[in-house]
């Protein structure tokens, strides 16, 4: 969703932001722009679409070493020139990029409107860029935090002065906040992605954090005013890792790495000697982990279907009863606290809005929240009060793939080390061990099959709709394929357990409308067998993900055989690639599917 650049130091500013932006292009946004302060004072330019409409637009003197930039994703209003930020004041002094909701927007439009201010767009931000403008503390900082005090909802912003080129002041209030320390300059984003080719140091503020950044120095503090201590960090992921590294898109480059990506989840953490699995992180001791009763895992979208493998992976290594379920629903059900339920917040990002209320509304209610999250130091990171890191590298397309392979291997760590603290034997932990040993091996095996999976998927491409079946462990690798088809091909997809077919949705089945089957060789084999038979007598056609042949399926994908318990981790990848394949025969924009934004930060 919206993303923020800002820069000061010696540097010609524009450029640099301009490349900030396109690097926060894979958030999802509908319009950019960008204010820089120089020798004759504020210049904004603003343009619906695309960086490079920004960049078209840019006058050729538009020199300064200090400015903000932003790319916005429609909230309150059109996507249009107006509408983009930066915003200004009546005075056209103060520019500020905001990302967030001001939830109190009309009611603070209402009262600056009847104070004269005349309003140039519609959006919920603008009031703030009044705010600043209006406000007749002497110092930026003491403006801003004069601003915020009206404000209500959500905030990650940079303001802009006139009459302090050398500063911008930022805050941030559920929005993420990334300051970038360089040599003699600094930059500020809402994501390191923006950062990481200048500079690996940063400071990630928290909420109702503020900071002033000059070239050679920023501070922080609360937005009462008090000293805070943040101290730089260093960004562990490489700028190389945000290219596309000869890939056409950056999904298949994330397809590709999935073997180096599952080999790192892994690296440093198993224990030969006992069976089982460290996890730095986790901050729960043996007798904590004994004592959970129930574990509840909460994630959206992709991340909330890799939970659901997760919840079957928990309880059949520790046998704990486990469950997973949208984080958006969850606080709206008023939902009965446990204390002696584990409760566990999914999110690549770190930042998902709905994934975050959930971990405040539990951390409310006295619940130990842990995290599996692939951001470090993200926002949900830091909430949780432990957790589990996924590795995966940074995931730029907007659909997961490497991400949700590596947070169902980060799942089975865990289910693995709460079972070894529980009931799983030691033969049954060193099972487990060789099995995640040998994924890696296993996902390049599959990936060699790529071309097979592209004349399938040119085969299925013209289906206007399809079904996705699976049982008990197949069932979210269904749930998780459908998604990801429906994401990207825009092809109408569902997903049900193969048990429910005869209680409604056979009645779908016919030539036009294909099923994809997850079969693996388990004990539910036969029964998923009489779910083809049943397909294929109503004349369905029918594409397997097996361990073998399957007689009645048009079309099997054979994979790799593991541990019945880590076969699902096996088995999504081939059905990413078909999705891939779909929507790329089918022309659609693969990186950027449409509606769609990376990092969902609002409600
Ligand atoms: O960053 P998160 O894992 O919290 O994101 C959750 C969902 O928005 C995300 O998984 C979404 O479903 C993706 N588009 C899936 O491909």
């Amino acid at each position: 969703m919206c993303g923020i650049v800002g820069y000061i130091g010696k540097r010609d500013v524009a450029p640099l932001l301009l490349e900030g932006l396109q690097r926060l292009e894979y958030r999802g946004y509908d319009s950019a722009g960008v204010a820089v302060c120089g020798k004759s004072g504020l210049k904004t330019v603003k343009a619906k679409g695309r960086v490079r409409e920004l960049d078209a637009k840019l006058p050729k003197r538009f020199a300064g070493s200090v400015g903000i930039a932003h790319t916005r994703w429609a909230t309150h209003g059109a996507p249009n020139d107006v509408n983009a930020h930066p915003h200004l004041d009546s005075e056209g002094k103060v520019a500020v990029v905001h990302n967030g909701i001001i939830d109190n927007a009309s009611e603070l439009r209402a009262k600056l409107t009847a104070d004269g201010v005349e309003f140039a767009s519609e959006t919920d931000s603008e009031v703030l860029a009044h705010l600043v403008g209006r406000s007749e503390a002497e110092t930026l900082e003491e403006k801003v935090r004069h601003a915020l005090r009206s404000i209500e909802g959500t905030y990650g912003i940079a303001v802009l002065h006139a009459d302090f080129p050398d500063r911008i002041v930022v805050a941030r209030n559920g929005s993420p906040v990334v300051l970038g320390i360089g040599e003699k300059e600094m930059f500020v984003s809402s994501d390191v992605a923006a950062l990481v080719s200048h500079t690996r140091q940063v400071v990630t503020l928290d909420d109702g954090e503020m900071a002033t950044i000059k070239a050679d120095d920023y501070r922080t503090y609360t937005t009462e005013g008090s000293r805070t201590s943040a101290s730089p960090t260093t960004v562990e992921w490489e700028a190389e890792s945000y290219d596309m590294g000869g890939h056409d898109t950056y999904m298949h480059k994330e397809i590709s790495e999935q073997a180096d990506a599952v080999d790192r989840v892994l690296r440093g953490r198993i224990d030969d000697r006992f069976s089982t699995v460290r996890l730095g992180g986790l901050n729960l001791d043996a007798r904590e982990a004994r004592a959970v009763r129930r574990v509840k895992i909460l994630g959206c979208g992709t991340s909330y279907h890799a939970g659901l493998i997760g919840a079957g992976l928990i309880e059949s290594l520790a046998r704990v009863p486990a469950d997973s379920e949208p984080a958006s629903e969850f606080r709206y059900r008023n939902p009965v606290v446990d204390p002696d339920t584990l409760y566990i917040a999914v999110s690549q990002s770190g930042e998902t809005y709905d994934v975050l209320a959930a971990v405040q509304e539990l951390k409310r209610k006295g619940a130990r929240v842990l995290g599996v999250v692939n951001v470090v130091g993200s926002a949900i990171a830091r909430e949780t009060d432990g957790g589990v890191y996924v590795h995966a590298g940074p995931e730029v397309c907007v659909v997961s793939t490497k991400c949700f392979t590596n947070t169902v291997v980060a799942f089975a760590l865990l289910a693995l080390h709460l079972g070894r603290t529980r009931d799983l034997s030691v033969a049954d932990g060193k099972r487990i061990i060789e099995g995640l040993r040998r994924l890696p091996a296993q996902i390049s095996e599959i990936l060699e099959r790529e071309d097979e999976i592209e004349r399938l998927a040119h085969e299925y491409a013209d289906a206007r709709s399809m079904m996705f079946i699976g049982r008990v462990r197949g069932y979210p690798v269904a749930l998780e394929a459908s998604l990801k088809l429906k994401e990207i091909s825009y092809i109408h997809a569902e997903a049900y357990p193969a048990s429910e077919l005869k209680h409604g949705p056979l009645a779908l089945i016919e030539p036009a409308m294909p099923t994809v089957a997850v079969v693996p060789d388990d004990d539910l084999l036969e029964k998923n067998r009489a779910a083809l038979e049943e397909i294929k007598a109503r004349s369905g056609r029918i594409l397997a993900v097996a361990h073998r042949e399957q007689e009645k399926a048009d079309h099997t994908i054979v994979v790799p055989r593991n541990e019945v318990e880590l076969d699902p981790i096996l088995m999504g990848i081939p059905l990413q690639l078909l999705a891939y394949h779909t929507a790329l025969a089918l022309g659609r924009d693969i990186d950027k599917p449409r509606n769609l934004a990376k990092s969902v930060t609002v409600e």
